[in-house]
């Protein structure tokens, strides 16, 4: 028996952290009592060029019929044309739907060792442990109309953020129930005081509380929480908000950790696949980085991550998922740092591929001695 994961490499840095990645999970493939079946396919810029689509038919077919899914990023300058009928980016939006993946879970928790990494005081960034759910299936991303058009007194485009309550509470309750296997203390971001479809968020988040009086639960407009976020950090456990305000709020909330190269991020979709774990799409939360694209310089720590992150949501390996962290744990720990995570005394500057060999010592060694 063999659970199938699906790698989509994507554009820039992708392949080089996925590479980094699919081989850490090849260690663990290799040694777990559960064989994992490795399939590549095309997303992105790349399938662009290659196939004249960013989602090809056929990497959707694999990837409606695997187990989970490892992806890079996708992107990059040269699919940039504003009048391009497709975009890298559309790829993945399109994936993200059709798998009906809507919560994305992005944890922030910061490491002892890369306090120096955040441009913020050590005493804020110090123990922050929280995780943003942002709601990836609605909202502005897929609203219509969504489009450019020809007014009458020029040029104007039209983008619209929509939401039913179906899609609201079914995200909402994933967070009230995560809030409960951990601090128990929920909050809620939204524009309520603009936006119709925050204000029927809001309505409905205020009722579901009722039905979680153990979770502490409250309501921030997400001006003023993009505030608090890098302010007080630490008071924050489970943060759930809709597409748009997740996507720019977990941009500002990798500050914390240091670099965006550190932050994972897992999708989950309704479907259960057959190892009875939610589908689930696995990324980093950084982009392709085409600036340094293909350099060697990249940081995989947030791919491998991802992968771990992979184990435990969607094939329930949590003590295969807990040894990948501590072996990036060790890693840095020991002075070990990609060039975004900045230098320092004690601190040795590394590529991509010698952080990823590193990590896999590591780990072998510790699953030696387990
Ligand atoms: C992310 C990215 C994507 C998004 C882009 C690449 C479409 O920024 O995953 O955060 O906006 O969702
Ligand atoms: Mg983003």
């Amino acid at each position: 028996m063999a659970y199938k994961v699906l790698v989509l490499k994507g554009d820039g840095i992708g392949p080089e952290v996925v590479g980094e990645a699919l081989q850490v999970l090849r260690i663990v493939a290799r040694e777990g009592a559960v064989g994992l079946e490795f399939k590549e396919a095309p997303i992105g810029g790349h399938a662009i060029d290659a196939f004249g689509t960013s989602l090809p038919d056929n990497t959707l077919k694999l990837a409606k019929d695997c187990d989970a899914i490892l992806l890079g990023a996708v992107g990059g300058p040269k699919w940039d044309d504003p009048k391009a009928a497709d975009r890298p980016e559309r790829g993945l939006l399109s994936l993200r739907k059709e798998l009906g993946l809507f919560a994305n879970l992005r944890p922030v928790k910061t490491v002892k060792e890369l306090i120096a990494a955040s441009p913020l005081r050590p005493d804020i960034v110090n123990g922050v442990d929280l995780v943003v759910i942002r709601e990836l299936t609605g909202g502005i991303y897929y609203g219509k109309p969504s489009e450019r058009r020809q007014g009458a007194q020029g040029r104007e485009a039209v983008d619209t953020c929509a939401y039913t309550e179906a899609e609201i509470s079914r995200v909402l309750q994933f967070a009230f129930e995560l809030a409960r296997e951990r601090r128990k203390h929920l909050t809620s971001v939204d524009k309520a005081n603009v936006m119709a479809s925050s204000r029927l968020w809001r309505e409905i988040a205020t009722e579901l509380s009722a039905q979680y009086k153990d979770v502490k639960f409250e309501n921030q407009l997400v001006d003023s929480m993009a505030m608090h976020l890098i302010r007080r950090p630490r008071d924050f456990d489970v943060v759930v908000t809709e597409n748009m305000f997740g996507d720019i709020l977990t941009d500002e909330a990798s500050v914390l950790a240091g670099s965006m190269g550190l932050l994972p991020s897992a999708s989950l979709g309704e479907e259960l696949n057959s190892a009875g774990f939610r589908v689930g799409m696995y990324e980093p939360i950084h982009g392709s980085a085409p600036d340094i694209a293909g350099r060697d310089e990249a940081n995989p720590l947030a791919a491998i991550l991802s992968g771990a992150m992979l184990l435990e949501h969607s094939l329930g390996m949590k003590s295969e998922a807990e040894q990948i962290v501590q072996a990036v744990e060790a890693v840095v720990r020991d002075g070990f740092r990609t060039r975004d995570l900045g230098s320092g005394t004690g601190v040795k500057v590394i590529g991509c591929k010698a952080m990823g060999r590193l990590v896999r010592e590591r780990l072998e060694s510790l699953e030696a001695g387990a």
